[in-house]
């Protein structure tokens, strides 16, 4: 842990994780100590606590503790631990530990508002992201003192659950096949700088990812226009339009054994594209838009899957006069010729860049209705990934 004055709600999710039946060692910086001594953690650990390279040298646990880990939580993470995390750097116990570990290692930054936002701890969270290490966002809320914002330690039940997830055993039964999966959401230009586009921030296609590849499967994510970081481990090909989309999926469908089209992928696009910046016209009250209708994607890869593929869809769906949104999903499962369609009840604040989702998943053969209540998109992507494999 760092020195931050979360540090004390550490010896809560020291005692949760302690509950659960893990062996949990502590190594506290230096500065952690001003917040709590080392002998609570030592009582609370059931194990000696040190916060530098020259105590029990023989045992040299600068190496020994990283490469035991089967996890390594950092709960507080503050901004100068951060900071020397994505250095590199290796001037105490804590800092050689996330050297060595070859485990997942998860952080949880607690720091003020100023500090988090920062653009210099920014940058130090998003290169630890690229390099697979899991930086949670802080919740927002009281700080310190009277400030709120965030930066706020989240709750010692969130932390757990989420670094436990990193430990799972997923079964493997995607071994040996190839996932494509879109995400994001297109856009169509009009001109060189303006475009058509939508609020897909991509994390269901990610989180998708995600699960496919601890399930075994080789994977290809196609982004479009998405600005959150790509799990480790999954080939990633950038696309912008929705032509550019086709084009990558089309060509990377040959060899995979399950299309997964999370994208949101814009249903009309410009008839022209002009390739100067339009220029508004004094006096012009009204602008009309010609668009044209986009070769859709999914039904295309459904209409031409080779033998044992499976195509999965996505849809959002508001219940109007016409039908329910069971009705409509139905109806569009039918139209778009999928294997599987996950369905968003669009509203409850729930689908569009939040981390959590709510979904139907419909089956088609044998046919069959999975209702998945609000859970983190991690948890929905394995879900659905089971109905792939049934
Ligand atoms: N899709 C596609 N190609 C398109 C449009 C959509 O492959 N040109 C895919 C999306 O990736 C998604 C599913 O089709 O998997 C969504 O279908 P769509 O008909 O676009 O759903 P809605 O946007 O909900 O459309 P509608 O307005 O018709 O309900």
């Amino acid at each position: 842990m760092g020195g931050g004055i979360a540090a004390y709600k550490s010896a809560s999710l020291l005692r949760l994780l302690k509950e659960q039946g893990h062996d949990v060692h502590v190594v506290p910086t230096r500065s952690a100590l001003h917040f709590v001594g080392a002998a609570t953690w030592e009582a609370l650990s059931g194990h000696s606590v040190s916060s530098e390279v020259w105590d029990d040298v023989a045992e040299v646990p600068h190496v020994r503790i990283g490469q035991s880990a089967d996890l390594v939580i950092v709960a507080p993470t503050t901004a100068d631990l951060l900071s020397r995390a994505a250095q590199g750097a290796a001037n105490d116990l804590l800092t050689n530990v996330l050297l060595t570990a070859q485990c997942p290692i998860v952080l949880a930054p607690a720091m003020h508002t100023e500090m988090w936002l920062n653009a210099a701890t920014q940058a130090n969270v998003a290169t630890l992201r690229s390099r697979g290490v899991v930086v949670i966002d802080p919740a927002v809320g009281r700080l310190t003192g009277a400030d709120t914002g965030a930066g706020r330690l989240p709750e010692v039940e969130q932390i757990a659950q989420i670094a436990l997830a990193q430990v799972v055993k997923h079964p493997q039964d995607l071994a040996g096949k190839h996932v494509l999966i879109s995400a994001g959401g297109t856009r169509e230009y009009l001109d060189p700088v303006r475009f058509l586009g939508n609020r897909s921030s991509g994390k269901q296609g990610i989180a998708l990812a995600q699960a496919a590849r601890d399930r075994g499967a080789k994977v290809t994510l196609v982004c479009a226009n998405v600005a959150l970081p790509t799990p480790h481990g999954v080939d990633v090909v950038q696309v912008e339009t929705g032509e550019q989309l086709r084009e990558s999926i089309f060509s990377l469908a040959q060899g995979a054994d399950v299309v997964v089209m999370a994208a949101a992928v814009a249903d009309f696009a410009p008839v022209t594209v002009s390739e100067t910046k339009l220029k508004k016209v004094s006096g012009q009250e009204e602008v009309t838009l010609v668009l044209r209708p986009t070769i859709d994607i999914l039904a295309q890869l459904s209409a031409s899957k080779k033998p044992g593929q499976v195509i999965v869809g996505f849809a959002a769906e508001t219940g109007d006069s016409n039908g329910s949104v069971l009705e409509h999903a139905q109806a569009k499962l039918k139209a778009k010729g999928c294997d599987v369609l996950v369905v968003n009840q669009v509203g409850n604040g729930i689908g569009f860049g939040t981390d959590d989702n709510e979904v139907t998943i419909l089956i088609r053969e044998p046919q069959s209705v999975v209702t998945v209540a609000r859970n983190p998109k991690l948890v929905i992507a394995h879900v659905v990934l089971d109905s792939v494999i049934a």
